[in-house]
């Protein structure tokens, strides 16, 4: 209130002071031009008779001089006129003029002295007069002097009427300024403030969740960003602590982001982590004159991206956004995520060509094919190759230069686009300690034996201390594939290779999620998804939902997901009208023809599908086509009633896993393709063959007519093991695993 105060004082001295000023210099200006005018009349009436006087004073005829001065009194402001001698003697005045005025000796000397000019207005009584002189000469050498009296008190009243308008309007400005004022310091200051701190309190005693409400107003806008920030910090801390107080309460051992934070640096004794991979974390893209920081869509980014945020370090990737090196430093480095810079992201820029051959030829239309079992070709071409190579030179460069200072730096290579980089950082630095993740599904020996560069790629590989991969099964695989590619001891009771000299150990390690993640997202989006709600946002019905959430992938079974919807609805039209899948789908990949073909066949039959049960308010299939962020997808697991992941092939699929921890109540049925590497673990989904269009349809009618016991019980169970399983134990074991190895005289394996 002292401040309103204060400022409104302040206003209204300034602006009363501005007014004063002003109107001070109006009257000013207005007392000038009315004594002008005063003057200029009585100058222009007494010219009009001088000449008439004169006669009268030349022939002395005092009668009519009488009669004159008698003709002018009182016209208008006019009192009268007056002829004086040169030695100030009244000769004749009209008669209405007071004695006491036609006799002011003083002051008629004082205007005969000063002559014409002498002008000046005098007090009588309540009146003002103004007195002007003009000289007159008769008989050649006799001097006169005729003297109009104008009555000039309406001056005074007119000026004075000039104030009180002023005052009147700085009065009425006063008011106004007032209430503006108290109004916009309510509106932006004041209400915003005490909402800030009525919201604060309650965050204090934990009556609030981590979401501001909409304060009023804009100052506040940047602090209420840092204020979210910091209550899901204080937040994510409470919920931190709790959960240490229960596990140590219960004895249990739960991975959580601050036990990986101290089990990172106790393992690596302090040093930094260093990851690898193609697609980056964060990327920055323009919006027209704007640049956004978006997450790209994929399992690797879901789930490094919660490591690095809690062990930090630098992850080093391509720097792919139109915009990425717009923003890093000169050394192509920048601080992620955005809003609370946890680790480096060091971005490693690729020409067209390297693009081309290394990312979209050589690791997508060859290896990703080879190691997918999804009935597509894969293309192998030397040039490809030979950018591949290249590019895998470039990121070991990069690498070494960021491990430079680093002792025995532990380095975590993610995925199939950097086979070789192990070797080749190894060669530079034998002390680094390298692991290879390799997230997709690794083939059998045949399959993979078509490769015309197997070999290069195994033996840049077994550059790696260890290879981790999410199954046993792709473990077996890829010790089998090296038995066939060429000589070195394979140790199938440890899981390891040696090959001249070093050893590489094999490893599964089935990667997760974070648990907490949907919690935090469903904070953020402020309250509870409704699914009426969000059907009605797309100008639709549905009763029950279906969610699918894959890249725009041929290997996801999108297509035969669909063709599961209409059978299904076939076969049990009671839901038709009531049961609508929601694809999500992020474009991917669209250079390569093979996923042009296969979203346009996609599109044709999702048209196809939804021509079929057209229905007004309704469609089969909603096919959401865009980059959409974590908070809409959360949104979509939270209102499905089931998740369908049908991929034809996959080497774990994080979706699976997402759907389950967004499901605190314990609700939702996941169906899930056998060929995914989350069937291994996820033994509560409704387990599907993709290619059975018929088990699958049948599979999304149990899920919408399970008993609700089942469904909770399922849910809970995958909800219990994944809790337990989670990102941070996956990557604890990983980093654990490789700290744990023997680093042995390494010697570079050579093809
Ligand atoms: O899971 C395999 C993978 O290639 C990941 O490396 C990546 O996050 C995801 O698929 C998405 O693919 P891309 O990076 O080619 O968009």
């Amino acid at each position: 209130m002292r401040i309103t105060f204060k400022l409104i004082v302040s206003l209204i001295v300034v602006v009363v002071f501005v007014a004063l000023v002003s109107a001070w210099f109006n009257v000013r200006q207005e007392r000038i031009k009315l004594y002008d005018e005063v003057r200029a009349q009585s100058a222009l009436l007494a010219e009009s008779f001088k000449e008439s006087i004169r006669h009268n004073l030349e022939t002395k005829n005092r009668a009519g001089l009488q009669k004159l001065a008698d003709k002018f009194q009182n016209q208008k402001k006019l009192e009268g006129v007056a002829v004086y001698d040169s030695a100030g003697s009244l000769i004749s005045g009209s008669s209405s003029l007071p004695p006491e005025l036609l006799a002011r000796v003083p002051e008629i000397n004082a205007l005969i002295a000063g002559g014409d000019g002498s002008d000046r207005p005098y007090a009588l009584g309540s009146k003002k007069i103004y007195l002007y002189p003009l000289a007159l000469t008769f008989n050649e050498n006799e001097k006169a002097r005729i003297v109009l009296f104008t009555d000039i008190s309406y001056i005074d009243y007119d000026l004075f009427k000039i104030w009180k308008r002023t005052l009147i309007r700085l009065l009425a400005q006063m008011i106004l300024i007032s209430l503006v004022t108290l109004f916009v310091i309510r509106w932006n200051l004041v209400d915003p403030v005490i909402q800030l701190a009525d919201w604060m309190k309650k965050l204090r005693v934990g009556e609030a969740d981590g979401h501001m409400p909409q304060l009023k107003g804009d100052i506040f806008a940047p602090l209420a960003r840092e204020a979210t920030t910091l209550a899901s910090n204080l937040r994510a801390a409470r919920r931190a602590a709790q959960n240490e107080a229960r596990l140590r309460q219960n004895g249990e051992s739960l991975w959580t982001p601050e036990r990986l934070k101290e089990h990172i640096k106790s393992k690596m004794d302090g040093r930094p982590l260093f990851v690898v991979s193609n697609r980056e974390p964060y990327m920055h893209i323009k919006e027209g004159k704007d640049i956004r920081t978006i997450v790209p869509a994929g399992g690797l980014v879901t789930a490094l991206d919660p490591i690095m945020k809690a062990a930090g370090g630098t992850w080093v990737a391509h720097g792919s956004g139109e915009a990425d090196f717009e923003v890093t430093d000169a050394d192509n480095r920048i601080k992620v995520p955005p809003e609370e810079p946890a680790y480096n992201l060091r971005r490693v820029p690729l020409t067209k060509e390297e693009e081309d051959g290394y990312y979209y030829g050589f690791s997508n239309e060859g290896i990703w094919p080879l190691c997918h079992i999804a009935h597509v070709r894969p293309t192998f071409r030397k040039e490809d190759w030979q950018y591949y190579y290249d590019v895998n030179k470039k990121f070991a460069e990069t690498v070494l230069e960021e491990i430079a200072d680093v002792k025995e730096p532990c380095v975590l290579i993610q995925d199939y686009h950097f086979t070789l980089l192990p070797s080749m950082i190894k060669a530079v630095r034998p002390d680094a300690r390298v692991a290879v993740f390799w997230h997709i599904p690794w083939p059998n020996p045949e399959t993979f034996g078509i490769c015309p560069w197997q070999k290069e790629l195994v033996l840049g590989l077994l550059g790696a201390d260890l290879i981790g991969f999410h199954t046993q099964f792709f473990c077996n695989n890829f010790l089998d594939t090296v038995d066939r590619t060429m000589e070195s001891r394979i140790n199938w009771e440890h899981f390891s290779v040696q090959k001249e000299g070093h050893i590489t150990m094999v490893k599964p390690f089935p990667i997760s999620v974070d648990f907490q993640q949907p919690d935090k997202e469903v904070k953020a989006l402020g309250r509870k998804p409704d699914p009426k709600t969000v059907i009605k946002e797309l100008g639709l019905r549905a009763e029950y939902i279906g969610v699918g959430v894959d890249r725009i992938d041929y290997t996801k079974g999108i297509l035969e997901r669909v063709k599961a919807v209409e059978r299904f609805l076939e076969k049990h039209p009671e839901y038709q009208g009531k049961f609508t899948l929601m694809q999500l789908g992020a474009p991917s990949r669209t250079h390569i023809p093979q996923y042009h073909r296969f979203l346009a066949e996609l599109h044709a039959e999702v048209d196809r599908i939804n021509w079929r049960f057209k229905a007004k308010d309704w469609k089969a299939i909603v096919f959401l086509e865009k980059h959409h962020d974590h908070k809409t997808i959360t949104k979509f697991y939270k209102i499905a009633d089931t998740c369908l992941v049908t991929s034809l092939h996959d080497g774990m699929n994080l979706v699976a896993k997402e759907f389950v921890a967004a499901r605190d109540d314990n609700s939702g049925v996941l169906i899930l393709s056998r060929f995914a590497g989350a069937s291994r673990e996820m033994k509560d989904a409704l387990i599907v063959n993709p290619y059975d269009i018929e088990q699958m349809a049948d599979a999304i009618y149990y899920s919408l007519t399970m008993p609700k016991e089942e469904i909770t019980e399922r849910m809970t169970r995958m909800r219990q093991d994944l809790h337990e399983n989670n990102i941070y134990k996956w990557a604890a074991n990983l980093t654990g695993e490789l700290m744990k190895l023997r680093m042995d005289e390494f010697k570079l394996p050579v093809a």
